[in-house]
């Protein structure tokens, strides 16, 4: 949309009713930090903006660095209020109408700013602002719109003595604003007694001048403001909620949506079922007909056509091919690749790893830095000693090879094509291809042993050593 209007959107602020440590609009809301959805909808609409910085500037400054929308910083050094924001960016103005938007407002959409700016060109309005009509009076922290006929003004929470049941208009944070009235009227506005400056004074100051205010009044979903973790809790949700009912409208099955977390950039696909309690975090991309059991974590994973992720499975930053299976109670994760048809069972890590197509590796196992290749059996217990504590190495498992139970396979080393490995055994060195690998002690059986530890071991222990020396081991 062509425009002369110039986005500032107010972020400098120090999120005291949060109580963390770090500033509010750094904390995601579905794995975007609340800082990019004003971001967002400017960027959609292609409106240079400016974002007043300050509270913890650098981390504001950090995201938006890896922001794909650039946009210019100012900071405000002190706090003190949104209409001293406001005037810290004074000197950057450069259009004819500002668009001022509160950082902590997420859920406002490019539909809403482009009605805004509709409703503000078609009526010539000096000022225009977004508001939503809520009467419950649990609803707390906004600005209350006050219209008594004669003027209108913005009434802070801890400023308003009135019904809040019938003063339930609620100022949202979002003002279109000429520049030239913002030029007269903004270095005249009064600092309270909490030591602020507000930005809804404007309001009042445009009635006292007779201009023309226009409010664009949007459901009340869409102007929450984050100021509790509360509230970030109660947004996410509506978020979440949206982006799960977009999913199922594609033919995803939730068996339990309410418990499922997901972010915004996850993608799915028709005839997948979602468990319980399943996380979809970042970057995830799911195939079709897949599974994905209760409890399982999935972060950055790409998961291919009919896989089945079976429960308690965390799967971040690797691939699962088609038809793969892992899990429940597995952790696939650096990179990791697991051709179609593998299997990573129960109690099994996979780290920077490759695991050929139909090879399995079903319990109880650690492969770390190995290269397996196809139609390979990895036994019970199998340990890849990646690290020797100085510097870490890579395994090799060939085609067809199978590693017997509790073997340890002691890095840099090869296990050959279709080698076998014995149960039990350390391999240090390279097994060739086709060999039997048995790297373990034999076996001592002492005959009638048994009773003579369990009945005389407590009465004759001298006589028990005497046997044991003399039998030898
Ligand atoms: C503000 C409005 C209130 C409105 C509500 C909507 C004022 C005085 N009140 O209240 O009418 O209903 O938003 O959510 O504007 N900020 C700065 N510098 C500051 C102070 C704040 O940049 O010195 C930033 C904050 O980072 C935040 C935004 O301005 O993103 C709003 O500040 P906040 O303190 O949350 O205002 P509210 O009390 O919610
Ligand atoms: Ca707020």
């Amino acid at each position: 949309m062509p425009t002369r209007t110039q986005a500032i959107v107010l972020a400098a602020g120090r999120s005291s009713r949060f109580n963390t440590s770090a500033i509010k609009l750094s904390f995601t809301l579905c794995g975007q930090e609340m800082i990019r959805y004003p971001l967002n909808v400017l960027k959609a609409l292609k409106i240079k903006t400016l974002v007043v910085v300050g509270y913890q500037q650098e981390i504001i400054r950090g995201i938006l660095d890896k922001y794909s929308y650039p946009v210019e910083c100012v900071e405000q050094t002190i706090q003190k209020g949104t209409g001293h924001a406001l005037l810290c960016t004074r000197p950057y103005w450069t259009e004819d109408t500002l668009l001022i938007l509160n950082g902590d407002v997420p859920l406002i959409t490019e539909a809403h700013i482009a009605e805004l700016m509709k409703r503000h060109r078609s009526t010539a309005a000096t000022i225009s602002f977004i508001a939503s009509y809520n009467a419950d009076p649990s609803v707390i922290g906004y600005g209350r719109v006050i219209d008594n006929g004669e003027q209108v003004s913005i009434v802070e929470q801890r400023e308003f003595t009135g019904d809040p049941a019938r003063e339930c208009r609620l100022n949202a944070g979002v003002y279109l604003i000429e520049r030239a009235f913002l030029e007269d009227t903004l270095p005249s506005l009064e600092t309270h007694p909490s030591g602020e400056i507000f930005i809804t004074d404007l309001i009042h100051k445009a009635s006292e001048q007779k201009k023309k205010i226009e409010i664009v009044d949007i459901p009340f979903d869409h102007v929450r403001g984050i100021n509790t973790l509360k509230e970030l809790w109660v947004a996410e949700r509506l978020v979440r909620s949206d982006i799960i009912n977009s999913w199922m409208a594609q033919g995803v099955r939730f068996i339990a949506p309410e418990s499922v977390v997901i972010d915004y950039d996850v993608t799915l696909s028709p005839d997948t079922v979602i468990g319980y309690g399943v996380q979809l975090l970042k970057g995830t991309q799911v195939g079709r007909k897949v599974t994905i059991d209760a409890f399982s974590v999935l972060d950055g994973a790409i998961i291919g056509d009919s896989a089945i992720i079976h429960s308690h499975s965390v799967i971040s930053h690797a691939s699962v091919h088609g038809m793969a299976q892992v899990g429940p109670f597995a952790r696939v994760h650096q990179h990791s690749t697991l051709h179609a048809e593998s299997v990573v069972g129960n109690f099994v890590e996979v780290s920077k790893t490759t695991l050929g197509h139909k090879s399995k590796a079903k319990h109880l196992t650690y492969l770390g830095q190995a290269q397996i290749g196809k139609e390979a059996n990895i036994g019970a217990g199998t340990i890849t000693c990646n690290y020797n504590g100085v510097s870490k190495h890579a395994t090799i498992i060939e085609d067809g090879a199978f590693i017997g139970s509790n073997s340890a396979l002691l890095a840099p080393v090869t296990i050959g094509k279709e080698a076998i490995v014995a149960a039990g055994s350390t391999i240090t060195e390279s097994v060739p291809a086709q060999a039997l690998a048995i790297a373990r002690q034999r076996q001592t059986t002492k005959l009638h042993y048994a009773p003579l530890i369990k009945g005389k071991h407590a009465q004759a222990p001298d006589k028990l050593k005497l046997k044991l020396a003399t039998q030898g081991s």
